[in-house]
């Protein structure tokens, strides 16, 4: 299975992917693009981290979201991509969008974390040669560091790209007034922010509350939205317990403690209005982050094939109809009776 040869799906961009035009860029990225934070790891089976990737591609799927740090073992979600580069891929390298960060804890030391130029110029070297690869479509900074100067870190993102190391750059999760700053920067410089990568979900709000959508739909940014399903929460996953291979039986990222009753009431009443809808849960969680314009992307994650089939139906989604987004913010609304993950 895995040293078989692979040859993508003829009808790879017939199968209804739609693609989003990034901010006001020349780019266009798939609807949904998937992220490799979980599930690609050394300790995960490669014939599984290549199946989804081979399935994501074969389904017009051009955009894989990575980091240095993903894993476990750190690096190794990388090496694991760049296995599946070597082996499948490599031909098709001009039609995928390949995108990686740094800013989390990497190697030890003073130089192996946050956002000094020191860092980040070593780890872009480091994440190219796990991933065999010459260059990174778009490379971000992971996060914002409160104690470098932003201009250091952002002239490291300008000199990746001058140095022909990334095409494009990207902040993620970044403060509204920090990203501010960082759009003129990076403007002024002729090296345009591709992206803002943000955490955005029915559950989580955070985008839109705190004007992140506003500011990137003004600045010409694109969004890509990570975890937008919750983790696995907006799913039928933990419908009927906690299944032992899923995230939150790790207990690492998801904690059960985030699943209270409150919560679990919430994900039902969601469910029913994916039902009426004709749609799964997953199907429906992502098509209501897509219904925002300002999206370009949502990145989901998956443990198997079977989850990035159910996600990718989302986009045989029909429109939102305002009592449809009105029942689905009432149920949001109400309390969780504990703390969110
Ligand atoms: N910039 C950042 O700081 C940042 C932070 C987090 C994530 N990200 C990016 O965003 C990507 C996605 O994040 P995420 O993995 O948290 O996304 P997610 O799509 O919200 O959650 C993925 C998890 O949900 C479950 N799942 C997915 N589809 C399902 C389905 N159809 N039915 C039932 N369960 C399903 C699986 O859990 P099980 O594993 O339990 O099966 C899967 O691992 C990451 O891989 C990464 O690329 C970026």
């Amino acid at each position: 299975m895995v040293n078989a040869i692979y040859s993508p799906a003829a009808d790879r961009y017939g199968n209804g992917m739609g693609y989003r035009r990034c901010g006001r860029s020349g780019v266009l990225l798939p609807e949904i693009s998937l992220g490799l934070w979980h599930n690609f790891g050394d300790v995960n089976p490669l014939a599984n981290s290549m199946a989804m990737a081979h399935y994501a591609f074969d389904h017009g799927v051009t955009h894989f979201d990575l980091a240095d740090n993903y894993g476990p073992s750190y690096g190794s979600a990388e090496e694991t991509f760049g296995q599946i580069m070597k082996k499948s891929f490599r031909p098709y390298r001009d039609e995928l969008f390949i995108a990686t960060k740094a800013g989390y804890d990497m190697w030890p030391g003073p130089y192996g974390n946050w956002g000094g130029r020191k860092h980040l110029m070593a780890a872009i070297d480091q994440s190219l040669q796990r991933m065999g690869l010459d260059y990174v479509d778009v490379f971000y900074t992971h996060r914002y560091d409160p104690d470098t100067p932003l201009e250091e870190t952002l002239q490291a993102l300008v000199d990746i790209v001058r140095q022909g190391k990334a095409l494009y750059v990207g902040l993620s999760r970044y403060p509204a007034n920090k990203a501010a700053e960082a759009y003129r920067y990076l403007e002024a410089r002729d090296v345009h922010c591709l992206l803002y990568q943000g955490r955005y979900n029915l559950f989580d709000r955070g985008p839109e509350e705190q004007g992140i959508l506003e500011q990137v739909r003004e600045n010409g940014v694109g969004f890509i939205a990570f975890s937008p399903l919750a983790q696995g929460l907006l799913t039928s996953r933990y419908l009927h317990g906690v299944p032992e291979d899923s995230r939150m039986a790790q207990g690492r990222f998801l904690k059960r403690e985030t699943l209270t009753d409150a919560v679990l009431d919430k994900i039902r009443a969601l469910a029913e209005v994916a039902a009426d809808r004709g749609q799964t849960l997953a199907e429906m969680s992502l098509a209501w982050v897509l219904h925002r314009e300002e999206v370009t992307s949502v990145i989901v994650g998956a443990s198997s094939v079977a989850q990035l089939e159910d996600s990718l139906k989302a986009l045989r989604k029909p429109d939102f109809t305002g009592q449809e987004l009105e029942r689905i913010d009432a149920i949001c609304r109400l309390p969780d009776g504990g703390q969110q993950s």
